[in-house]
């Protein structure tokens, strides 16, 4: 009765936040398994950020609550950002849920799968669905608790590190502000002492996670020595032994200040490698978006990036298809990717989100001009990725053992500008930095031998 699957949807964030949920809940004697059929409990850790990410979990639930019909123990829960977004009256939909925990209460989710499973037990009417979806003050400091560093008996060596909750800026298409509420950040010590604990599990390399990390604390700690908050932060977990990658994700444009600026010429562990999302190159579509930088703003960050670390790495995120966006319109968006040449991106077709400036705006776009837009930009995409492997052919690149590839034949790791190469070796060199002479690349992986 107490085997727990969670199946995660979305961001990085929301894995950060399964992972704590699940930690919580061994904590508490149950078992987290990794097959839905043999579970007990199913709990769908939710995004609400493009529809087909709302539409799977919805098919998913509406699969489970078949399920249960057949079997009335199987218990179904829902937490975080659909949760949060569509409320209460998502039970219209879905009537046999038991939890539907919003992005404030994954620390709840224990308390609350105690109770409904100690009603099961006690064989009564079946309990109305537990509905705990309201704003609770420092919350963003109750996800921490991490799962052992043997993470189903392998090696953990990255891990994800949650240093803020929620976002402050009114982007016209995002839901994002809705479902994780306002910007709140953790206490550098609470952070610093979690990375401390997870390097002495022998973690290596730590992720730090926000919605828009550029502006940790910048509401409740002071500026010292004209550095930020994240980069005061930045510098403390640089000084941790033991950590030897720090990186981060997702960061405003706003917010690469000459402090950040300068972190990355100084601290040696920040990785060379910088997801900056623009999307859009278009000047106009941005004012729409109500993004605060101009293709020339953005370009001056990519310089001044590139002229602190010249073989700087850069993502991107972009929306193709807003609102009103024109041929022309995304023919500066392609420039911008041919200016730039990023090395990685993420490239979404504009989703209408109920609730959103954007999504009252007319010149909303047909699917099909969506699609061929999303296949130029993928298109271009893997050029500039394959060439940017190709260019590391015959180098030698530090590569940070991760674990055995996807096939379990050979070794996978990443090089600090975050590409991945597999290459034949012992397990004991999980968890090291090792040197790898890479022979072969292909857009999305490199294969190498170590040196
Ligand atoms: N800074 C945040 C952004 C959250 S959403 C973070 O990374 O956590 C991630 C990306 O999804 C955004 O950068 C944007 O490119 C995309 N996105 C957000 N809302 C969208 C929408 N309505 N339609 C399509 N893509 C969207
Ligand atoms: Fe969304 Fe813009 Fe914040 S994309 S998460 S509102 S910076």
């Amino acid at each position: 009765m107490n085997r727990v699957y969670i199946k995660t949807y979305g961001c990085q964030m929301n894995e950060r936040d399964s992972e704590a949920v699940a930690a919580m809940l061994r904590n508490r004697g149950y078992a987290i398994v990794d097959s839905e059929q043999s579970a007990d409990v199913v709990l769908l850790n939710t995004c609400s950020v493009r529809d087909q990410a709302e539409q799977k979990a919805i098919g998913k639930a509406g699969y489970l609550a078949a399920r249960k019909r057949r079997n009335p123990d199987l218990v179904i829960g829902v937490m975080g950002c659909m949760a949060q977004n569509r409320g209460a009256e998502l039970l219209d939909r879905l009537p046999d849920l038991d939890l539907l925990a919003g992005t404030q209460k994954f620390h709840q989710v224990p308390d609350h799968l105690d109770n409904i499973m100690a009603t099961l037990r006690g064989q009564g009417p079946r309990p109305a669905t537990v509905v705990d979806l309201e704003a609770e003050k420092d919350s963003q400091n109750t996800i921490r608790d991490h799962l052992p560093p043997a993470l189903n008996g392998k090696r953990q060596v990255s891990a994800y590190v949650s240093i803020m909750q929620g976002c402050n800026m009114a982007c016209t298409f995002c839901i994002v502000p809705k479902t994780r509420g306002q910007e709140r950040s953790r206490p550098i010590e609470d952070i610093v002492a979690e990375v401390e604990s997870l390097a002495a599990g022998a973690v290596r390399e730590v992720t730090l996670l926000g919605q828009i990390v550029t502006s940790y604390g910048r509401r409740d700690f002071p500026f010292r020595g004209g550095r930020s908050p994240f980069v005061q932060l930045l510098e403390r977990v640089h000084d941790i032994p033991g950590i030897a990658r720090i990186r981060f994700t997702s960061p405003h444009p706003r917010g690469f200040k000459d402090d950040l600026v300068r972190a990355f010429r100084e601290l040696p562990k920040l990785c060379p490698c910088v997801h900056l999302p623009l999307q859009s190159g278009s000047d106009r579509i941005l004012r729409v978006m109500n993004r605060p930088y101009t293709r020339e703003t953005y370009l001056r960050i990519i310089d001044s990036l590139r002229n602190a670390v010249p073989d700087m790495y850069f993502s991107t995120d972009i929306i193709v298809g807003f609102p009103g966006e024109t041929d022309d319109d995304f023919e500066q968006t392609c420039d911008m990717f041919a200016r730039v040449r990023f090395d990685m991106a993420f490239v979404f077709k504009y989703s209408m989100r109920t609730g959103t400036p954007a999504a009252g705006m007319d010149g909303q776009l047909p699917p099909e001009v969506k699609e061929a837009r999303n296949q130029k930009l993928l298109e271009l995409l893997h050029e500039y990725s394959l060439a940017r492997n190709r260019l590391l052919v015959g180098s030698v690149q530090e590569v940070l053992v991760e674990g055995p590839d996807k096939l379990g034949r050979r070794l996978a790791g990443k090089t600090a500008g975050n590409r991945l190469v597999h290459f034949s070796g012992h397990e004991r060199l999980i968890g090291e930095l090792v040197p790898v002479k890479i022979e072969h690349a292909s857009a999305s992986a490199m294969v190498g031998e170590v040196q």
